[in-house]
């Protein structure tokens, strides 16, 4: 992944004292002195703690990389918060909208298949999970009749609150086109729900007929009366080109919230003290990257195109080679990081998965293990359609490597099968 630029602006904000140092880029010291000295930064240190929605600074950087992302859609930095990864703020809001009513919990539509911290917070929190297929053979595609089954068959169970929208999609790799979005959005505010849209492998796109589109920049500018409606998207430095996934970095940006609601989360907050300034550091290189003509726009732009043309590559990949394996499906690799082939098994595999007290995919998924060293995570892991079996696996791995891993998946799965069949 692309890091040196994070790593020597966060070098020198953990320890000032290589200011001095000739090995750093002055705009990389430049950067440093922005946080350090940004309002809030206590004492010019990441080692104290921060207003607890996140250093100012930091904050307003976001809000400028949210407009210029979006064309010039206005976003105020009081709506940004600062987080310690995606998964922080995502669990914050989803803790602040739990009110269950007359003892009926709060529902949340999420996808299935979906990111499992979605189901965990769900059940963390008592409330009710409303699952919604993902349209596979339409490339994951979000339905919006899917949408609305789901919803009808929950409201004697639960009151429908939240919708949750991954895009580009865990562990689908897939991007939702700008109409799919419109009608989700529509439908949202047709049922009062808000949506908490899971951008955070917004730069992460590699089809050529597909781009990402904020949920933000198409609730505005779908004017009245859409854009009135509550939203809150959610960004990391996990994913893109950076994955820099343990320094814990992300933000939430909110929409719409009325400011009671607002405030209660802000108080909520609080008790946490702040997100690690660490990780609010390394959020700010991510929207503040180095300019066209700053001494680390080269290496910084290198780094950056490299690492995202590798991903694509590797995207191609990975689908190519599923699709030419017998009894695979895979859906092409439109964005974030990740293949979801479908595959099918024998009437004996699944026999022996039962004898072995396993559900199918998990027993392919441990055979596999067990015979290559590859570890790929079973679809019930994620949820999938009754009958159907998949797994999850990354385009990580290096080009080199991951040709070597679908090469040994290939004969596991030959032997695989003629054992089974
Ligand atoms: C869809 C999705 N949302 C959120 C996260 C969590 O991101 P973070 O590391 O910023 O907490 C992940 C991590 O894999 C993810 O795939």
């Amino acid at each position: 992944m692309c890091d040196l630029v994070y790593l020597q602006v966060t070098a020198l904000c953990v320890y000032p004292e290589l200011m001095k140092s000739p090995d750093f880029p002055e705009d990389t010291k430049e950067h440093a002195r922005t946080i350090l000295g940004g309002k809030c930064c206590g004492g010019g240190s990441l080692g104290a703690y921060s207003e607890s929605v996140g250093v100012e600074v930091i904050r307003r950087h976001v809000a400028k990389y949210i407009e210029d992302r979006d064309g010039g859609i206005k976003c105020d930095y009081n709506n940004v918060i600062l987080s310690g990864g995606a998964s922080e703020a995502i669990k914050s809001v989803m803790e602040l909208l739990n009110r269950p009513v007359d003892g009926k919990p709060v529902g949340v539509m999420v996808p299935i298949p979906q990111y499992p911290l979605y189901s965990a917070t769900v059940a963390e929190f008592g409330m009710h999970q409303i699952n919604y297929y993902l349209d596979e053979p339409r490339a994951w595609a979000l339905d919006i009749p899917e949408l609305a089954r789901a919803l009808e068959e929950s409201r004697s169970t639960c009151i429908p609150r939240l919708l949750v929208v991954i895009n580009p999609g865990n562990p689908t790799g897939s991007v939702l086109t700008r109409q799919n979005i419109e009608d989700i959005i529509k439908f949202a505010f047709e049922n009062r729900l808000i949506i908490m849209a899971d951008e955070v492998y917004q730069h992460n796109v590699y089809a050529a007929d597909r781009e990402f589109h904020s949920f933000k920049k198409v609730i505005s500018e779908m004017g009245e009366p859409y854009n009135t409606m509550e939203m809150a998207s959610f960004m990391s430095c996990s994913k893109g080109y950076m994955g820099e996934c343990g320094l814990r970095g992300g933000y939430c940006e909110l929409l719409n919230f009325d400011p009671k609601v607002k405030a209660m989360l802000f108080k909520m907050i609080s008790a946490k003290l702040c997100s690690t300034v660490h990780g609010q550091a390394v959020m700010d290189c991510v929207v503040n990257p180095p300019k066209p003509g700053d001494p680390s726009y080269e290496l910084y732009s290198q780094e950056r195109d490299a690492v995202l043309s590798s991903l694509k590559e590797r995207a191609a990949l990975i689908a190519e080679t599923f699709n030419s394996m017998e009894g695979f499906k895979c859906n092409q690799v439109q964005g974030a990081m990740y293949a979801f082939p479908q595959l099918e098994l024998p009437e004996k595999a699944i026999e022996a998965a039962k004898a072995a007290g396993q559900a199918p995919d998990v027993f392919y998924a441990f055979q596999l293990l067990e015979n290559t060293g590859i570890c790929v995570v079973p679809g019930s892991g994620f949820g999938q359609r009754p009958g159907t079996y998949h797994f999850r696996t990354t385009i990580l791995p290096q080009t080199p490597l991951l040709k070597e891993m679908l090469a040994r998946m290939q004969e596991f799965h030959q032997t695989f099968i003629k054992k089974y069949q």
